[in-house]
C-alpha cells in the first residue's frame, strides 16, 4: 500500500472544516477508492504528479480534463509569469482580450465573435441565458455528460436541493443518436423550447447525419442549437468537435482544456446570436483576468504550431489498444470505450453490467502501482510520452491478472482494500 500518512494528516484538518471535503466534488476522496488513493496532491510535471507524501503518479485524469498539454507547461508558465509582472485584473479591458479573441475566432468554427468566462458551467449558462433571451422562449432540451452546477441544469440531478422545483418544468433530456427523443421532448414542450444544448460528441460518433438533422429541427422549431465543447474543445481537432464533425452550433461554450487549467472559458458563435451579449446581464468582474487569458494565447500557439492534436490522438490510441488487447487475452470483460483522446473505463460483471466494485478493484491495484486513473473520462496530454504508456501497460496487466484471479477464486470483493467509489450525481 502507499504511504498516505501526509494526506490522511490533511484529511483529518480538512474534516469538519471543508464541507465535502474539496472544492470540486470529483476531485473529493469518496469519488476515488476511499483509504487508497493519495487525497492531497501537491506538485505535476509533464503527465506526472506528485502527492504530499511524494508519491509518483501517471496521470490519466489532468485536472478532470483542462491539463491538456501537461503539468508545468513552460510555455504556459512563461505567458503566465510575464503577465504576472505587469498585473493581474484592471478597471478597464485589457488588450489581451482583444488578441485572443482574435485567435479563438480564426481558429474555432463559426466563432463570429467571442465572450469569455472563469469556468465551463458559467459558460454554458450564459449560452442558455441568450438563447432564452433570443427566442423569448424558456425550456432547454439537454443531452449531454452533466457536470454544469447552475440551477438550470442541476434541477434535474439527484442533487437538485436548494433548486426551486418548478424549474424541473423547464428542462428535458433526450438521447445522443437518438432523433426521435428529441423530438418528443420538442412535442412535449408546447412550442416553448429556447435551446437544444448538448455535447456534440460524448463516446460515440454520431451516426446517420444525427447532428445536421438535431440542427435542423431545432431551427425548424425557431429554437438556439447550444454546443457544451467544454470537454471537446481544443482536444478531437484544433477547431474543437465542430471542426472534428463538420457541424457548427450556434452558440457555442469552451472551458477546460482551452487554457490548460488556468480558469477560463469561453462563449462563441454566430454574430446574429452572440450580439444578444450586447444586452443580456452575462458580467463579471474577474472576466477579463489576463492570467488565463495569457495562459490561453500559449495553449493555441501550441496547439497551431506543434503536433499537439495528432500526439493526444496517437498516444491515446497506443494507450487504448494496448488496455484492450490485455483485457481480451485475459479473458476480461473490461475496455477503454470511446474516443483515445476522451475515454472511459468499463469493468463488466458475469452478466456483462458494468460493475463500479471491479473498477474500483482494478483502479486501486493501478493506484498502488503508480498509475492514476479516475472513475470519469480517461484523457491523454502532449506530454505523455511512449514510455508512460508501456510503464501503464505493464501495470495494467499485472492489475488485471489480480483481479481474474480473484474472480477465477470466486472472492474479488475481498480484493477492495479501501472504499468503493461514490458517483457524485445521477440524472
Ligand atoms: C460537458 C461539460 N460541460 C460543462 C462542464 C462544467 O465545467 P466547469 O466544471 O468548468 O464549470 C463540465 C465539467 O465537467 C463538463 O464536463
Amino acid at each position: 500500500m502507499l504511504n498516505l500518512k501526509k494526506s490522511n494528516e490533511y484529511l483529518k484538518r480538512a474534516t469538519g472544516l471543508i464541507p465535502a471535503l474539496s472544492q470540486t466534488f470529483s476531485k473529493a476522496p469518496y469519488s476515488y477508492v476511499k483509504g487508497i488513493y493519495p487525497v492531497y496532491l501537491k506538485s505535476g510535471k509533464g503527465s506526472h504528479v506528485f502527492d504530499v507524501d511524494n508519491n509518483e503518479f501517471i496521470d490519466y485524469i489532468l485536472a478532470l480534463g483542462p491539463v491538456t498539454l501537461g503539468y508545468a507547461y513552460q510555455a504556459v508558465d512563461n505567458a503566465i509569469s510575464q503577465q504576472l509582472k505587469k498585473g493581474i485584473s484592471f478597471s478597464m479591458p485589457h488588450h489581451l482580450e482583444v488578441e485572443l479573441s482574435e485567435e479563438i475566432h480564426h481558429l474555432i468554427p463559426g466563432a463570429d465573435m467571442v465572450r469569455f468566462s472563469k469556468t465551463g458551467s458559467d459558460a454554458v449558462t450564459a449560452a442558455v441565458r441568450a438563447a432564452r433571451a433570443i427566442t423569448k422562449k424558456d425550456n432547454i432540451l439537454y443531452c449531454g455528460s452533466g457536470g454544469v452546477w447552475h440551477d438550470w441544469f442541476t434541477v434535474i440531478t439527484s442533487r437538485s436541493e436548494g433548486i426551486p422545483y418548478i424549474m424541473k418544468s423547464m428542462i428535458r433530456k433526450f438521447n445522443y443518436n437518438d432523433l426521435e427523443s428529441l423530438k418528443i421532448s420538442f412535442e412535449e414542450s408546447n412550442d416553448n423550447v429556447a435551446a437544444v444544448c448538448m455535447e456534440p460528441l460524448m463516446l460515440e460518433n454520431p451516426r446517420d447525419d444525427f447532428l445536421q438533422k438535431v440542427k435542423k429541427i431545432t431551427h425548424d422549431n425557431n429554437a438556439v442549437l447550444i454546443f457544451d465543447e467544454v470537454v471537446t474543445g481544443f482536444r478531437y481537432a484544433k477547431g474543437g468537435a465542430q471542426e472534428y464533425l463538420g457541424v457548427e452550433g450556434d452558440i457555442v461554450a469552451f472551458g477546460k482544456g482551452i487554457a490548460n487549467g488556468m480558469p477560463l472559458g469561453a462563449i462563441t458563435g454566430k454574430e446574429e446570436y452572440m450580439k444578444k451579449f450586447d444586452e443580456v446581464f452575462y458580467s463579471t468582474s474577474y472576466g477579463g483576468e489576463t492570467l488565463s487569458l495569457a495562459a490561453s494565447l500559449a495553449v493555441i500557439n501550441e496547439i497551431k504550431n506543434k503536433p499537439v492534436i495528432e500526439h493526444c490522438w496517437n498516444i491515446g490510441r497506443a494507450l487504448i489498444e494496448g488496455f484492450n488487447k490485455i483485457a481480451s487475452e485475459l479473458s476480461l470483460d473490461i475496455e477503454i470505450s470511446g474516443f483515445p483522446i476522451r475515454g472511459s473505463i468499463v469493468c463488466r460483471d458475469e452478466n456483462g453490467n458494468p460493475s463500479n466494485l471491479l473498477k474500483s478493484i482494478l483502479l486501486q491495484e493501478l493506484v498502488e502501482r503508480g498509475i492514476m486513473f479516475g472513475p470519469g473520462a480517461v484523457f491523454v496530454s502532449y506530454s505523455h510520452t511512449k514510455d508512460d504508456i508501456e510503464n501503464t501497460l505493464k501495470s495494467c496487466r499485472e492489475a488485471m491478472l489480480t483481479l481474474k484471479k480473484g474472480i477465477e477464486n470466486g472472492n474479488v470483493s475481498s480484493l477492495l482494500k479501501g472504499e468503493e467509489m461514490k458517483k457524485v450525481m445521477t440524472f
